[in-house]
C-alpha cells in the first residue's frame, strides 16, 4: 500500500514494544533498507533477525540515543551499510515516574537525556543529508502525557520539548522537502504501561471511552502513514492516537 521500496529507514528503540511494531510495519512495505537501533544490542539483533533472516535489508545497530558519541557511531554504521537515511523514527524513550516533590535530579535528567536529547542527537545526524538530498521524513514519538500526567513531570517535560522541537524543525525544513511530525500515543499496551500500579491502571481504563488500551500496531500504522509520501503535505503536526482518551 505504501511505496517505501526506495527508502532507507531508521527506527530507534526498535528492540521491543512500539519500536518493534514500527519495524514490523515497515518490513511489510518492503523498504530498501531498515536499521533498528537500540541500547540493548542482543534484543535488537534478535528482532532484526526475526524480521529479516538474511540480514541484508534489516540491520541491528547498538545505540544509546542519550550519548552523542554512541549516536554518531550508530549513524556512521547505517551510512556505511545503506549510504543515507530517508526516514527517521525517534521512538526510544524511558520513564522514571514519581511525584515531583520526591523526584530526584537524576530521575529528571535521565528522562530528558533519553527522551528529548535522544531526538535531538539523532536528528542532528540526519538533517544535513536530508537537506542536501531535499528529501526526508522525521517522525518523533511523543506522548499524551505532554498534556500533564500525575507522576510524570520529567516525562511530560521531555515530550513537550519534543513537540516544540518538531514544530520548529518542520518550519525550518519545509523548503527542503522534509516533513517533521510527532505522534502522541495515549495508553498503549506495552511493558511501560504494564508497570503502572494496578489501582492507577483501573482508574485509567475507566476513563477511556473505548474501554481499552491502544495496540502497538495502531501506533505503527500512523507512523507508517507519516513516513510515506501519502502524507506529503502534513508537517509540524503533533497527532494524538488515544482512542479519544485525550482530545485536543
Ligand atoms: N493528584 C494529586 N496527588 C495525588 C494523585 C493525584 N492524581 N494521586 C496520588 N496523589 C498523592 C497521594 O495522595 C500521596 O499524597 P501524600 O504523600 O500526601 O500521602 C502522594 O501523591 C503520593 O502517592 P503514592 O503514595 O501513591 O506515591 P508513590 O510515590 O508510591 O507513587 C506514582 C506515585 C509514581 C505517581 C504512582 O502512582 C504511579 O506510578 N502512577 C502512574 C504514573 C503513570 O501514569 N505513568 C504512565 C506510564 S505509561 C507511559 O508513560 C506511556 C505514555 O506515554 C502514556
Amino acid at each position: 500500500m505504501y511505496n517505501i521500496s526506495n527508502r532507507i529507514a531508521v527506527v530507534t528503540g526498535a528492540g521491543k514494544g512500539i519500536g518493534r511494531a514500527i519495524a514490523e510495519r515497515f518490513v511489510k512495505e518492503g523498504p530498501e533498507g531498515l536499521a533498528l537501533l537500540d541500547f540493548d544490542f542482543d534484543l535488537v539483533s534478535k528482532t532484526a533477525k526475526e524480521l529479516d533472516p538474511t540480514g541484508k535489508k534489516v540491520i541491528a545497530v547498538k545505540c544509546n540515543v542519550a550519548d552523542p558519541e554512541s549516536v554518531k557511531e550508530a549513524f556512521a554504521k547505517v551510512n556505511e551499510v545503506f549510504g543515507r537515511v530517508d526516514i527517521l523514527v525517534n521512538n526510544a524513550g524511558i520513564t522514571r515516574d514519581g511525584m515531583f516533590h520526591k523526584m530526584t535530579f537524576e530521575q529528571m535528567h535521565a528522562v530528558m537525556d533519553v527522551n528529548f536529547f535522544g531526538v535531538y542527537n539523532c536528528c542532528a545526524q540526519v538533517i544535513n543529508g536530508m537537506r542536501e538530498r531535499a528529501y526526508g521524513k522525521i517522525v518523533n514519538i511523543s506522548s499524551t502525557s505532554s498534556y500533564g500526567n500525575v507522576g510524570q513531570a520529567n516525562y511530560s517535560a521531555s515530550k513537550g520539548a519534543i513537540e516544540g522541537f518538531t514544530r520548529t524543525l518542520a518550519k525550518e525544513s519545509g523548503r527542503k522537502n522534509i516533513t517533521v511530525n510527532a505522534i502522541l500515543p495515549g495508553c498503549i499496551d506495552t511493558e511501560m504501561m504494564r508497570a503502572v500500579p494496578e489501582a492507577n491502571m483501573k482508574a485509567i481504563l475507566a476513563s477511556h471511552p473505548m474501554q481499552r488500551l491502544g495496540t502497538v500496531d495502531e501506533v505503527a500504522n500512523l507512523v507508517m502513514f507519516l513516513s510515506s509520501d501519502e502524507s506529503s503535505y502534513i508537517s509540524g503536526e503533533c497527532i494524538i492516537t488515544s482512542g479519544s482518551y485525550i482530545i485536543h
